[in-house]
């Protein structure tokens, strides 16, 4: 890599973060692995436990349904916590915790392999065996971490539904994925109040046929309905003699499944993203190591939600199959007072701070002195992830909070992916805004239409050229669409469904989406999730849903609808709508404005042409109407 005579706005590394750096051979690193990048992940692999070592890497004879580690024998559960447990780290902290009302928790190695032990053993006893799934919808609280260990450790395959999601998402993830238990939380804090999710799992149960078991943790402890024969207290259970610290390991093949991840695509419901215990493994393990530059002494902040692929990754496996020392915050950032971050970093002395451009704009709203009453200086790396980050933001959490010694890993990568794809590394010079390079052994590349590169600074389809260890498996019950949605529109490589261009140093600058997925506030929603949820409602024939640029959220959603014959147009029947995609998707998902029309622009054959709604909301030119019917 050149780093001399750059273009544009560069900031670069000092010393210091170098000489420290994991990666500080970065540009052999770069090299052995564009010569080999099978060997490359392969020596990688080798710093974990295999009961059984592989004996191929790759295994790329039915593509694009791609193997690794073939014939290898793992657990990731075991290298996240007994792998630690027979070390020094024994007594490390794994976990801290604070909760939004100030509680507080933390878990050594020792304790969080005892408490997925036991929980394991719980789900045993309910008859939960390898292959089953059990979904999981809670807060950011530790026991969505060890329910998901506790899965691991026994083969089957979780399910996280983000605790922002409201009855019918759930529901619908519940019955597509047939699951059999559902691990949920009695209510989650969020800025002050209470979601009640229980309330909104027994509407889901109602609908769901597959849940024997319904395992509820308690968080917030107001009055619940349980169901007998259904609902069971999470401690209670713990408490009985079958929750025992019975090892009960459970010994995975590589590409045995680990998760599924639902998330939104360009057509239709939320897919279930699969991924393995072997694959994902090393490739999580090894970006996070590199990335974020992990340190036996490191204090690592993930502020994602785990019910996310960034908290599955980046909080639960990635910092626990380096032994790292993670902090988690059940709540919201501004909660009470605009400081509550800082003063966390303050309190517990974070070194690593890894979050969304949403949250940076939104605390960067409140203005300088919050974060300047507390002292930062723990501080040595930043990251961001969700969506490109405005330079404005960029230069904002570089100055105010990383006092301009804490380079920023821009991270660019998808569910789909499963881990860093496009980031820098601590000792890569920055250009905010961008995201620099392929991690190494990646190999990546903008296409035209046709399936040409285009030319320095010239948009096209951001696309993936080769395989690689975290790369999703297919969808869950689904892999024609696996086929079709990623593999299909270049035969043989992989659509991100992004946009981007390359400068004339090699960066990549991503722009957005270029499929019907709106990104609010860092969190992934289909036009089609945000429509059906419109048309459930009995007032509504018809809908269309965009993504407007909002200055905080990254988009903002508006909707048009069409009203069925015998309703009237009225401020509270928009209001109502709203709710009523609160109350199917989740907050998240509520139109910022609804607007009630008569038509909507259609192509012939009755697709709705939403760049057209786009222009026109935007007082843009709509560009090409030819295909318009109305
Ligand atoms: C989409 C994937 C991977 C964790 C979070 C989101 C956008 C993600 C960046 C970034 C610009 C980004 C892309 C991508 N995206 N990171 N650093 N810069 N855009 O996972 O919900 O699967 O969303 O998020 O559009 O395709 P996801």
């Amino acid at each position: 890599m050149n780093t001399n005579g750059l273009s544009g706005e560069v900031f670069y590394p000092s010393k210091e973060i170098i000489k420290k750096a994991n990666s500080k051979n970065y540009t052999d690193m770069v090299k052995f692995a564009s010569d080999d990048f099978e060997e490359f992940w392969a020596k990688e692999a080798k710093n974990l436990h295999w009961f059984k070592k592989w004996d191929k890497v790759l295994d790329d004879s039915q593509k694009p349904f791609y193997k690794w580690f073939v014939g290898g024998k793992t657990n990731i559960a075991y290298n996240c916590l007994d792998v630690h447990v027979k070390t020094y780290r024994r007594n490390k902290l794994a976990f801290l915790w604070e909760g939004e009302n100030g509680d507080f928790r933390s878990f050594s190695y020792f304790a969080l392999r005892r408490e997925t032990c036991k929980f394991a053993n719980v789900l045993k006893s309910l008859g939960v065996k390898k292959g089953d799934r059990v979904t999981l919808y809670m807060g950011r609280i530790p026991e969505l971490a060890i329910g998901m260990l506790a899965c691991a450790r026994i083969g089957a395959i979780h399910s996280v539904v983000y605790g922002g999601f409201s009855v019918e998402a759930l529901h619908e993830r519940l019955e597509d994925s047939q699951s059999k238990v559902l691990i949920v939380a009695d209510g989650a804090f969020q800025r002050g109040k209470i979601v009640q999710l229980k309330q909104i799992a027994d509407e889901a149960l109602q609908r769901a046929a597959t849940v024997e078991s319904c395992l509820v943790v308690k968080r917030t402890g107001q009055p619940i309905n349980m169901e007998s024969g259904r609902d069971m207290w999470y401690h209670e259970l713990m408490a009985l003699p079958i929750a025992s610290n019975n090892s009960n390991l459970e010994i995975m093949d590589a590409e045995d499944p680990l998760f599924m991840l639902y998330t939104s695509g360009t057509t239709g419901k939320p897919k279930a993203i699969l991924h393995t215990h072997g694959g994902y493994m090393v490739g999580v393990y090894s970006t996070l190591k590199y990335v974020f530059d992990i340190h036996e002494e490191d204090r690592y902040w993930c502020a994602a939600d785990p019910g996310w692929i960034t908290g599955h990754s980046y909080i639960v496996y990635g910092p626990l199959l380096n032994g790292a020392t993670s902090f988690m915050y059940e709540g919201a950032p501004s909660y009470p007072y605009p400081n509550r971050w800082w003063s966390m970093i303050e309190k517990y002395g974070i070194n690593i701070l890894y979050t969304a451009p949403t949250a940076i704009r939104g605390l960067m709203r409140f203005g300088d002195a919050w974060p300047n009453r507390h002292d930062l200086s723990s501080l040595r790396l930043l990251g961001s992830v969700g969506e490109p980050i405005n330079p404005e933001a960029w230069k904002w959490y570089y100055k105010i909070i990383g006092k301009e010694k804490c380079p920023i890993m821009d991270t660019w990568w998808q569910t789909e992916t499963g881990m860093f794809m496009i980031t820098p590394m601590p000792g890569v010079p920055l250009k905010p805004g961008s995201g620099t390079f392929p991690f190494p052994g990646i190999v990546m590349d903008i296409f035209d239409e046709n399936g040409e590169p285009v030319a320095v600074n010239e948009e096209g389809f951001l696309v993936i050229k080769s395989p690689w260890p975290a790369m999703v498996r297919t969808i869950y019950k689904d892999p024609d669409k696996y086929v079709s949605q990623y593999w299909s529109k270049f035969p043989g490589v992989y659509l991100t469904g992004d946009s981007a261009r390359r400068d004339k140093d090699g960066y990549y600058w991503i722009i957005g989406r270029v499929d019907d997925v709106i990104k609010v506030s860092g969190y992934r929603l289909g036009t089609a999730e945000i429509e059906s949820a419109l048309v459930s409602h009995p007032a509504v024939a018809e809908a269309a849903a965009i993504g407007l640029p909002h200055e905080i959220k990254g988009h903002a959603i508006f909707a048009y609808v069409i009203l069925r014959n015998g309703f009237e147009k009225s401020e509270h029947l928009v209001e109502e709508l709203r709710l009523h995609v609160g109350h199917e998707v989740g907050p998240i998902a509520k139109p910022d404005h609804i607007e009630l029309v008569d038509s909507l622009p259609k192509t012939r054959s009755g697709k709705i042409m939403r760049r057209v709604l786009k222009a026109k909301a935007l007082g843009q030119d709509p560009g090409n109407l030819s295909t318009l019917e109305e």
